[in-house]
Parts: C-alpha cells; sequence; structure tokens
C-alpha cells in the first residue's frame, strides 16, 4: 500500500487537540484512513460493528466491486477463471499468486491426489455422531480433529508446515465430505482414486459404491468442478474473517479452517444455498409460480422475518458475477440431464424476474447472490440439500487457506483483539446472599 499526499484531520467541536490521521491507497477500490494510533492519540476507538466501514487487513489475493459486480481472483476475473482453467488451477493461484504453468500443474495435481486419503482413524469419530446429524456438525467435528493426525504440520509459523497443511486440507476436505454423507445414509465409504479428477474423485467418493464400477458424468465434473472454482474465495467474508481472527492466536491450521466451517454453516453465510432451497421448495408446495407474489409480500413484511434467501449482499450491489454464472450452468446440467423444464429452476427464475421489478428490491440494491441458483445444480447433480453448505466449505477451505498463509507470512500480523463501548453496570459491591 502508499500513502497518499491526502491527510485525514479529525476535528472535535469540543475544541479538543485535531488529529491527522494517514490516508494509504491499494492498486484497486477504496482508500483507508490510518486509524492504529487513534487510540493512543484520542483515547477513543472507532465504532463499527458488522465492519460495515472498516478494513481488517491488506490483501493482494482477491477483490470485488460491489457496483460493478466484478471479481478477480489475483487479478483474472471470475469469468475467464471459471471458463478457461479448472478447480486445481483455481487453487495453485490462490496460494501463490499465479496461475500455474503446465509442469507446475500436474506437480501441484499430483501433490493433492497423493494426499486424497484420510488417517483410517478418522472413520471412528463418525460412528460417535447419530446417522441423521447435520452433515457440517460432523465437517466442524472432523476437520478439527485433523489436527489429531498431522503433527508435522501444526506450527503455523513454519512455511514447510503451512505448505504441507494446505495441500492436506485441500486434498482431504472432498473425502471428509463423502465420508460425512455416506454415513449418513448408511453407506461404506469410498477410498479415492488416484486417477480421478478432483472432481471427478469427489463424485466417485459421492456416489459410487463397493459393488460395480462409478462412471464418472464429464458434464456433472466439469459443473462441480466449476461450482468449487465460484466459491473458492471472496475477500473477508465472515468465515475468513473467523478464520484470520483464529489463527491470528497462533493455533494450528487445521483448527483455524474448523472455525471458518463453522461460521460457513450459518443460514446468513454458506448455510443460504440450502435454506435457498428449502424456500423454492415450500412455494413449490404452496402452489409454485402463482404463490410467487404472497411469498413476496412476506418478505416485505418486517414482523413476518422471511428473507428471500440467495439475494441480497453486503458487498455487491449489483449482480453478484457468480449467481449469473451459477445460472449458466444450471441451464448446461439440467439441458444434458434433459431437465431443462426443472419445475424449481423455472420458479426460482421467475422468482428473480419479479423481484428485480419489485422496488422494495431495486431501493436496497438486492441481486441474487452465488447461493440463488447453486443448490438447484446440486440438486441436480444429485447431491443433497443437507450438503450443499459442505460443498461450499470443500471449496473455501483453499482460500481460507491462503488468506490465512497471508496474515501469518505478514511481518506486521498481531493477535485480533477487538475492544468496545461498555453499557453496562458500573462497579458495585456484591450484598450477601440473605440481602439480595
Ligand atoms: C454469502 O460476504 C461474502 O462475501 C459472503 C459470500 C462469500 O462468498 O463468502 O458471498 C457468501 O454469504 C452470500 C450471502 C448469502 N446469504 C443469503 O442469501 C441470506 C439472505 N441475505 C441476507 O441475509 C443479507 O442480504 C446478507 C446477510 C447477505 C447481507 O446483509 P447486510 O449487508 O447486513 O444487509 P442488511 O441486512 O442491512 O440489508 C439491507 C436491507 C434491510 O432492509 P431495511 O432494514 O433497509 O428495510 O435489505 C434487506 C434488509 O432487511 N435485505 C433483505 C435481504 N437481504 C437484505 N430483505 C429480504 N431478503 C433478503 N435476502
Amino acid at each position: 500500500m502508499k500513502a497518499s499526499d491526502t491527510k485525514a484531520t479529525l476535528s472535535f467541536s469540543n475544541g479538543g487537540q485535531n488529529v491527522e490521521l494517514p490516508i494509504y491507497k491499494g492498486t484497486l477500490g477504496p482508500d483507508v484512513i490510518d486509524i492504529r494510533k487513534l487510540y493512543a492519540q484520542t483515547g477513543m476507538f472507532t465504532y463499527d460493528p458488522g465492519f460495515m466501514s472498516t478494513a481488517s487487513c491488506q490483501s493482494t489475493i482477491t477483490y470485488i466491486d460491489g457496483d460493478k459486480g466484478e471479481l478477480l481472483y489475483r487479478g483474472y476475473p471470475i469469468e475467464q477463471l471459471a471458463t478457461n482453467c479448472d478447480f486445481l488451477e483455481t487453487c495453485y493461484l490462490l496460494l501463490n499468486g499465479e496461475l500455474p504453468n503446465a509442469s507446475e500443474k500436474e506437480k501441484f495435481s499430483n501433490l493433492v491426489t497423493k494426499h486424497t486419503m484420510v488417517n483410517e482413524q478418522m472413520q471412528f469419530f463418525l460412528r460417535g455422531f447419530r446417522r441423521d446429524a447435520h452433515p457440517m456438525a460432523i465437517m466442524t467435528g472432523l476437520v478439527g480433529a485433523l489436527s489429531a493426525f498431522y503433527h508435522d504440520s501444526t506450527d503455523i509459523n513454519n512455511p514447510e508446515h503451512r505448505e504441507i497443511a494446505a495441500i492436506r486440507l485441500i486434498a482431504k476436505m472432498p473425502t471428509l465430505v463423502a465420508m460425512a454423507y455416506k454415513y449418513t445414509i448408511g453407506q461404506p465409504y469410498m477410498y479415492p482414486k488416484n486417477e480421478l479428477s478432483y472432481a471427478g474423485n469427489f463424485l466417485h467418493m459421492m456416489f459410487g459404491v463397493p459393488c460395480e464400477d462409478y462412471k464418472v458424468s464429464p458434464v456433472l465434473e466439469r459443473a462441480l468442478d466449476r461450482i468449487f472454482i465460484l466459491h473458492a474465495d471472496h475477500e473477508q467474508n465472515a468465515s475468513t474473517s473467523t478464520v484470520r481472527l483464529c489463527g491470528s492466536s497462533g493455533t494450528n491450521p487445521f483448527a483455524a479452517i474448523a472455525a471458518g466451517v463453522a461460521c460457513l454453516w450459518g443460514p446468513a453465510h454458506g448455510g443460504a444455498n440450502e435454506a435457498a432451497l428449502n424456500m423454492l421448495y415450500d412455494i413449490q408446495k404452496e402452489g409454485g409460480v402463482e404463490k410467487i407474489g404472497e411469498f413476496i409480500k412476506k418478505v416485505k413484511d418486517k414482523n413476518s422475518n422471511v428473507k428471500l434467501m440467495g439475494f441480497g449482499h453486503r458487498v455487491y450491489k449489483n449482480y453478484d458475477p457468480r449467481a449469473k454464472l451459477m445460472q449458466e450452468t444450471c441451464n448446461e446440467v439440467l439441458t444434458e440431464l434433459g431437465l431443462e423444464k426443472d419445475p424449481l429452476f423455472a420458479l426460482a427464475k421467475q422468482l428473480e424476474k419479479i423481484a428485480l421489478e419489485d422496488e422494495y428490491f431495486v431501493s436496497r440494491k438486492l441481486y441474487p447472490n452465488v447461493d440463488f441458483y447453486s443448490g438447484i445444480v446440486q440438486r441436480a447433480i444429485g447431491i443433497p440439500v443437507n450438503l450443499f453448505t459442505g460443498i461450499f466449505a470443500l471449496a473455501r477451505t483453499v482460500g481460507w487457506i491462503a488468506q490465512l498463509n497471508e496474515m501469518i507470512g505478514d511481518p506486521e500480523y498481531k493477535i485480533g483483539r477487538p475492544r468496545q463501548l461498555f453499557t453496562g453496570s458500573v462497579a458495585r459491591d456484591v450484598k450477601p446472599l440473605a440481602q439480595r
């Protein structure tokens, strides 16, 4: 970052001393006012719950322009990556800052492939869960449990440990998600198959059975690979900020990523794809397209607490570019599978059309986000609704790791420790029980 010629001056109406604050510029996006010395100079904190106006770090990984609806991974537009690259190339890019050449890609893919198995003991963790446990409950446990097995890659301050932990996490997430799924349906786990692609191997571990060979559909393989690319990273979102804050204590990478899994589960964040599909199912059950008006009315009624899931975004005040690409993928997959008449897809497109013409959504700049269509395409692939967020976590793991490693690799980083505006009780004495 570089210092701007412009300074910010804080003045106080009570005649207090003015404070001059430096402004820094990045390569893209808003400048920042450096408030690091504010408390020392004024004895006051800034106040920004939800971090609406706060940059928590400087980063070179992902840039989002919410007004333009633009998303860049290391400078490459998401539309180009989703069309010209595969997920492992995107992983390499997010981790290393450049796209791999052919030999770098082959070496990286082989490394990931060789780490897809998990320790045989891992299967015994699953036995402790009820069969109807939510897959994200299982994943939150399994990912944290990885730190019990890989003591040679838990020192987050050791670059070699960070590198092997990154490979292990990227390689093992599909295996763990597939194991969480197989456990809930009472089928045996499928071991990874090294000759398959990253997405093909995941399909095989999810839908294959020991009794017969599983044939990977190239259409589903490509669709899943694109879904992984679209979910790989997204600047300082809630789960990424969770991973950064958790990792800033120096905890091991597996524990920090497990914290990200837990945060992503929430319906306001990665859990929205599951909630969006359940919302479409509910409208369908009520009567489908002709019930959209009634549903939109409920959403606009503040007392209903009903939101249009898969719509709206803290940063995008224009169309989420991932939603457009997801809708395209939806079209391709449904057409290939002969499901182009899928009533749920038709319902989603009609719901989007009506919402985008409605003043409530237009005035609040609410557009479809990545979660609006992702459930429909995942359902067409055969993925159960309650596993959608697990797929999101699988794909976002590389983003979380890249952001964590960027923070740890920054010599200036410190443990994250926000302060507060205290509005509770002033000091008072404890009364004996008899007097309370
Ligand atoms: C993801 O941050 C990221 O980058 C996240 C993510 C990533 O890749 O990491 O992109 C992934 O989490 C996408 C978002 C998935 N969540 C959903 O689809 C859930 C539904 N969306 C909302 O919960 C909401 O839009 C948020 C949480 C996504 C954003 O919330 P904000 O930025 O805090 O906005 P807000 O709640 O202040 O909304 C502003 C107004 C409010 O109305 P008013 O108080 O002004 O009258 O818009 C309304 C909100 O009530 N609003 C919605 C709405 N989203 C916002 N009203 C109805 N339906 C919605 N979906």
